[in-house]
Order: C-alpha cells, then structure tokens, then sequence
C-alpha cells in the first residue's frame, strides 16, 4: 500500500456526484479570503514565524477542516479570522471586507467552555442578543429557538455545571449561532470530549449545517473527525506554520460513520498521515546505506516464508 493509495483508490478520484458537488461549491460566493497572512510572535527565544504565506478562500455554506500537528499555528489561524489577533502582514476578507476586530458576523467555539457559569442556559444563549441591543422578548425568543435546534430544550433553565461536556459544547454551539454569524469558527471543539459523545456531537454538527445558511471553518487534530466533518482539508505544517495541501474530500455527502471504512475514506485518511506525519529518517552516524538498514533475525526454522504461502 502506498502513501495515498488504498485498494487502488487515489484520494485525488472523485465519483461524478462529488466532483459534481465541488463544481457547485466553487460557483458559490467567496466567504472568507486570506491572502499571503504571516504571522510572527516576538518571544524571549527570538521571533516565532506561527504562520508564514498562508493563501485560501471559502465558499459560502462550505464546510472547511483545517489539520496539523500541535504548534502548526491552527489557533494562531482561526484567532486571526476570529479579530482576536492581529497579523504581521497579509489580509484576511470577509465578505470581501477586511477584517479589524471581532464582530458579530463571526461565531466562536473553542474546546474549553466558555460559558458562564453564574448564567442559565436560557441566559448564556441570550447574552448576545442581548448585548446587540434587541429587547428581551426577542433574545429570548430567539434563545429558544437555538435551544430547542441543539436539543436542549429540557435543559433551558439549568446551569452550566448540571451539565455533561457535549451539552455544554451545544449550549455553545446555540450561543454562537444565536447571532446568526456569517461563519462558525470552531478550535478542537470537541477535543475534551469522550469518543462516544464526539462522535455524536460531529454527527449533530452536520444536522445543523445542512439546515441552516452558515459557513462553518473547525480545527481539529482527528484525521477521521476531519474527513467525517470537512469538504475541504487545508493541511498546515510546523516550523513555519504553512499551507501543505488543501484536500476536496472524495467522501461523499450524506455522511455516515459506515464510510470510514469506504475506499475513498481511507486513501483521504492515508494522504493526510503521509502529510503529518512523514516517515522518520533513519539516524545513522554510518555512511554506508547497507549498514543503517536496522538488521532483521529470524527466530524460526520453518523454511517457509510466511509473506509467500
Ligand atoms: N501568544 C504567543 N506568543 C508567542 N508565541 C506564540 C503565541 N501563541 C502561539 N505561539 C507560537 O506559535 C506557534 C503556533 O501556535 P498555535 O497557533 O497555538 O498552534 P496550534 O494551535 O496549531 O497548536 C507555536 O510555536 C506557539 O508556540
Ligand atoms: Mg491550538
């Protein structure tokens, strides 16, 4: 087997459907445009270049993973879009307008709550509206309505500390979107959460995706998390943080946990560990090639080789 091919699939084949699908993507609108984004940290140790020449866009209703191994510059990249950081050079446009600051028009959900704990569910959801102005009726009328679309309409008057970490992530999830954000940004979302619950909150992710008009751009380090979520996979690398590929995943649509064992799952899966995690170079202090090969004993008598039965 090599790197980006399984079962004689590439993870650059698409069926007709999904090569039909991103055809349709691309005729949408530009959301998000970065272009040429740098950015550097001033640290004791010297300068850290977290993001160097980074070049993307996103189209309106696209569904956009981003993956890379820890101190790629991910959280520097979606701080960024999100206006909580400033770049060193280079522009980033939403709907074609720069970006100078946090805004509405953006959504955030990060891996830690970030709710507050002396407010109900009801109350934590209705926050924004709230501050944008609107009266009380309306923040909570629209409050429920997210409530309910994360199916927690029981849970409306509890506090955050009543509940388990999926449903805080969704009373998050309901607190971003009651805004009615352009695009949902969200860091490793569900990277505290147990497998099972993880599971289930991607599945419930993409319900609210297919059903509302919302860009959604997710940061993660699961490779499956990752193909099950994305249209597209932008893979960063480390040491500058920098664009290896943008991936158009060949997994088609309506997702289901039975494709992660489908042919087009696994090449994508096996392109991105080749991207990743690259093959360790062997330390020799030898010149000679023969002599770094690591040297294989064989422990058995049958003269059979066991590769050839
Ligand atoms: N506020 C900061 N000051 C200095 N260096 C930082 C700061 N934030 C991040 N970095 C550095 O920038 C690089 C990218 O970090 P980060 O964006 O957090 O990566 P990731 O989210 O992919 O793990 C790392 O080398 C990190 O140490
Ligand atoms: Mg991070």
């Amino acid at each position: 087997m090599s790197n980006n091919t399984v079962d004689n699939q590439n993870y650059l084949d698409q069926s007709p459907e999904v090569r039909e699908r991103f055809a349709r993507i691309k005729q949408r609108e530009v959301i998000l445009e970065v272009r040429d984004l740098s950015k550097r940290y001033a640290t004791a140790q010297g300068e850290t270049e977290a993001l160097r020449n980074i070049n993307f866009t996103v189209h309106r209703r696209e569904f956009v993973c981003v993956i890379g191994a820890s101190g790629c510059g991910k959280s520097t990249l979606i701080r960024t879009l999100a206006g909580l950081e400033s770049q060193s050079s280079g522009e980033v446009l939403l709907d074609g307008k720069p970006i100078s600051g946090p805004g509405r028009d953006r959504g955030m959900v990060f891996q830690g709550y970030s709710l507050f704990p002396w407010l109900t569910v009801k109350h934590n959801v209705m926050f924004g509206p709230q501050m944008s102005g609107v009266g009380n009726d309306s923040a909570e009328r629209d409050a429920r309505l997210w409530i309910d679309m994360v199916g927690l309409t029981k849970f409306a008057d509890s506090y955050p500390h009543q509940l388990s970490g999926g449903m805080r992530q969704r009373v998050a999830i309901a607190r971003a979107l009651v805004n009615q954000p352009r695009i949902l940004l969200m860091d490793e979302p569900f990277g505290a959460l147990d497998a099972q619950t993880r599971s289930r909150m991607q599945t419930h992710l993409l319900e609210i995706w297919r059903n509302i008009d919302v860009t959604i751009f997710f940061i993660t380090h699961d490779l499956d998390e990752a193909i099950y979520l994305a249209d597209r996979i932008l893979v960063l690398k480390p040491h500058p943080g920098e664009v290896v590929e943008m991936i158009e995943v060949p997994v088609p649509r309506p997702r289901s946990t039975a494709q992660f064992s489908s042919a087009a799952f696994l090449a994508t899966k096996a392109r991105l560990e080749a991207l990743i995690h690259p093959p360790m170079p062997v330390e020799t202090d030898s010149e000679d090639d023969d002599a770094a090969r690591p040297r294989m004993v064989r422990f058995t008598d049958v003269a059979d080789n066991v590769e050839n039965l």
